[in-house]
């Protein structure tokens, strides 16, 4: 079978099985052709809220898929990789959180949407990258502890001055891999690019940028400027759907480290398999209980009010 077969075959069992296919942009472009909804992590929670469809299959990472299912747990979620999980969603304990919530009963705790549902148990209001600023600004407390990515807080400290906002150790094995000396090296073979890069980067690179935000700010900043070159400090996917969409324009990856092994898991016959597998049991569900949803879920409601 070809690609193209394995994709007109996707696209028989959507319908026959009722299913939305959800997708992170940081999927291969085989998955992104055959998708109903593409976009970053926010997008893709409000697409979940509002999919009309029995099934969602997620190509993504696994707490993307437990979001879906938290927003939509009247639908069945399904996660097209099971072993796709992202290191991030796991770095903090929730214990520890709440033990520094009952110390300091006056801050908040924002979650990034890349925690564990049993971390976002614990948390005041979730944010992703590209809501960050706008939901800390927004909110009515002063002080802030930001979890677990302390990059992205730090980017949220330098825009949101006027708050106290703490930070813990913990971030992107991945974005963070990414140096100062990379970006010289970048900058170096393509001086007249413009370099775009995930807050998710360190400090200093992220410092060094002319535009610094979430994976859809990127790809929309890169299609309006009227600039021609530029370098891209994010998952190396979205130098190649830059291309696609943008054939006029050049692109480059600021690393080839920034690959997410856990998004690349996903492969075109996962989503195959997945979609046959939805109805003899065979394809991997998000099992949540009613208590688990509840506890997790005003801390994702509550990003959507502030974010939308
Ligand atoms: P976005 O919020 O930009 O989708 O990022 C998700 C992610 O996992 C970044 O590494
Ligand atoms: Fe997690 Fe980083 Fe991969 Fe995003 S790129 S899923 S934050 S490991």
């Amino acid at each position: 079978m070809t690609i193209r077969n394995i994709q007109d075959e996707i696209l028989r069992l959507k319908k026959a099985t009722n299913t939305a296919v959800l997708v992170h942009s940081y999927q291969n472009r085989d998955i992104v052709e055959i998708a109903d909804f593409v976009g970053d992590s926010y997008k893709l929670s409000v697409d979940a809220k509002n999919v009309n469809a029995d099934n969602i299959l997620f190509c993504g990472v696994h707490f993307m898929a437990e979001t879906a299912k938290i927003l939509a747990p009247q639908k069945r979620v399904f996660l097209a990789n099971h072993l796709a999980g992202c290191p991030m969603a796991e770095q903090m304990d929730a214990e520890l959180i709440r033990q520094i919530k009952n110390s300091e009963p006056d801050r908040a705790v924002v979650a990034y949407v890349n925690t564990t549902a049993k971390l976002k148990a614990v948390c005041d209001v979730c944010v992703t990258s590209s809501s960050a600023v706008k939901i800390v600004k927004a909110m009515e407390n002063d002080k802030i502890l930001f979890i677990p990515d302390c990059n992205l807080g730090g980017f949220v400290q330098k825009n949101v001055p006027e708050k106290d906002i703490k930070l813990l150790q913990g971030g992107c094995p991945v974005h963070s891999s990414v140096t100062v000396d990379d970006l010289k090296y970048a900058k170096k073979l393509h001086p007249e690019a413009l370099v775009l890069v995930h807050p998710e980067c360190i400090p200093d690179v992220t410092a060094m940028a002319d535009y610094a935000g979430s994976t859809s700010g990127i790809m929309d900043f890169a299609k309006n400027s009227d600039c021609r070159e530029f370098i891209i400090g994010t998952e190396i996917s979205i130098v190649e759907h830059l291309m696609f969409e943008c054939p006029d324009k050049k692109f480059y990856p600021l690393s080839q480290k920034i690959v997410c092994r856990d998004m690349k898991l996903t492969s075109i016959m996962d989503v195959y398999n997945s979609l046959n597998g939805i109805e003899n049991g065979e394809a991997f569900e998000i099992i949540m209980s009613d208590e688990e949803i509840n506890a997790s879920k005003k801390c994702i409601d509550e990003m959507i009010r502030l974010g939308g």
